[in-house]
């Protein structure tokens, strides 16, 4: 078997936590017997510096060609003042549109090994917590009608929040499904005290869920929502939201875990193909210094081998093998604690993929 993957390095550490994912995959894929085929494709600044586009046409055309993305990480200052359509940040957004990739799993779990590198205090983390966050991906605010103009008082600028009912619709089922395979509870992300696109994502989502009757739905406000995963995150199962509530909250639910360089996630349609990338950002401060975290990627490939591709046991061998290295008390700088080895991102990356082995599931 063979599995096409496109390879969207980026800009900042996007090329090295790519590199450290390939380099655990390569292990994965010899010890389970299947091909990668690797196809290096330009996006974000890195792509605008050489094309004079975040997205170039042979990036989408080889997108397609594909079977599933991995992704690193675009943008950095160089680019900041870039109009719109020319922004790095063009070039996921374009992937996950182009795709219709309207659904990104987030999953934000707490290793007991790192419980003391979460900012919460220990009575709250010894429960420990897994959350997987449901966001929307491909509308509302991000996608809505944008502009800026010169009114009566001065410049103005709006961005426009719109759902439509079959885009929460779609979304809403894949949080429910996922819900049946986990611990059946659904808490649904919204504002809808003073948003109308709230209100009818939630009263969407109360219909959909007329058709999962044996999965646990409520629905919590965005403030509340942020309040209470600090407040007690093992209250969570699966979290529903829109594409910035999203945003938002998994960044939150991350630094919960310990850092948000552990966090993985797949974005996906109705079909096989998936855009697999960590939740961070491309942290330009530390770039090309083996300082970078690369789990979030090591973890978003796992996610590819087990969405994608349907190798579940290659996706559970690289979660055993992440588990390996923290009993071992090997950690990069972010979330290093005071008993641990303090290792950098390569080695980290021989570590993982030195403890890829079968049967461990
Ligand atoms: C993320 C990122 C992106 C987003 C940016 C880079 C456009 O923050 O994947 O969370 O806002 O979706
Ligand atoms: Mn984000």
């Amino acid at each position: 078997m063979t599995y096409k993957v496109a390879v969207a390095k980026g800009d900042g550490v996007g090329p090295e936590v790519v590199d450290s994912a390939m380099s655990v995959l390569d292990k994965v894929s010899s010890v389970f017997e299947f091909e990668i085929e690797y196809r290096e494709v330009l996006v974000g600044g890195a792509a605008y510096d050489r094309m004079g586009t975040p997205l170039p046409k042979e990036t989408l055309d080889m997108v397609k060609d594909s079977d599933s993305v991995l992704f690193g990480a675009v943008g950095g200052s160089k680019w900041d003042n870039l109009p719109h359509e020319s922004r790095p940040e063009k070039a996921i957004l374009g992937l996950r549109k182009t795709l219709d990739a309207y659904s990104n799993l987030r999953p934000g779990i707490l290793y007991p090994q790192l419980k003391d590198a979460s900012p919460l205090k220990n009575h709250i983390v010894e429960k420990g917590f897994d959350i997987c966050v449901v966001r929307e991906l491909v509308g509302g605010i991000y996608f809505g009608r944008k502009r800026t103009w010169e009114g009566e008082s001065g410049e103005m600028a709006e961005d426009v929040e719109g759902y439509s009912r079959s885009e929460i619709e779609r979304i809403a089922r894949k949080a429910f499904q996922l819900a049946q395979l986990r611990r059946r509870k659904v808490t649904s992300v919204d504002k809808a005290n003073v948003l109308h696109t709230s209100r009818l994502w939630r009263k969407v989502v109360q219909e959909v869920h007329g058709e999962y009757p044996e999965v646990d739905l409520e629905h919590m406000y965005i403030d509340n929502a942020c309040m209470q995963v600090v407040r007690d995150p093992s209250q969570f199962d699966v979290i529903l939201t829109s594409n910035i509530f999203g945003d938002i909250l998994s960044d939150e639910i991350s630094m919960l875990t310990g850092s948000i360089g552990l966090l993985p996630s797949a974005s996906m349609g109705d079909g096989k193909k998936g855009i697999y990338e960590p939740i961070h950002g491309s942290a330009p401060d530390l770039a090309g210094k083996d300082r970078v975290n690369p789990i979030g990627t090591i973890l978003s490939a796992g996610m590819m081998l087990e969405h994608s591709f349907g190798e579940i046991e290659a996706a559970r061998s690289i979660e055993y093998a992440i588990k390996k290295v923290f009993e071992e008390k090997y950690h990069t700088e972010d979330v290093f604690m005071e008993d641990g080895k303090l290792v950098g991102t390569k080695e980290i990356t021989r570590l993982i993929a030195m403890n890829i082995e079968k049967g461990t599931n």
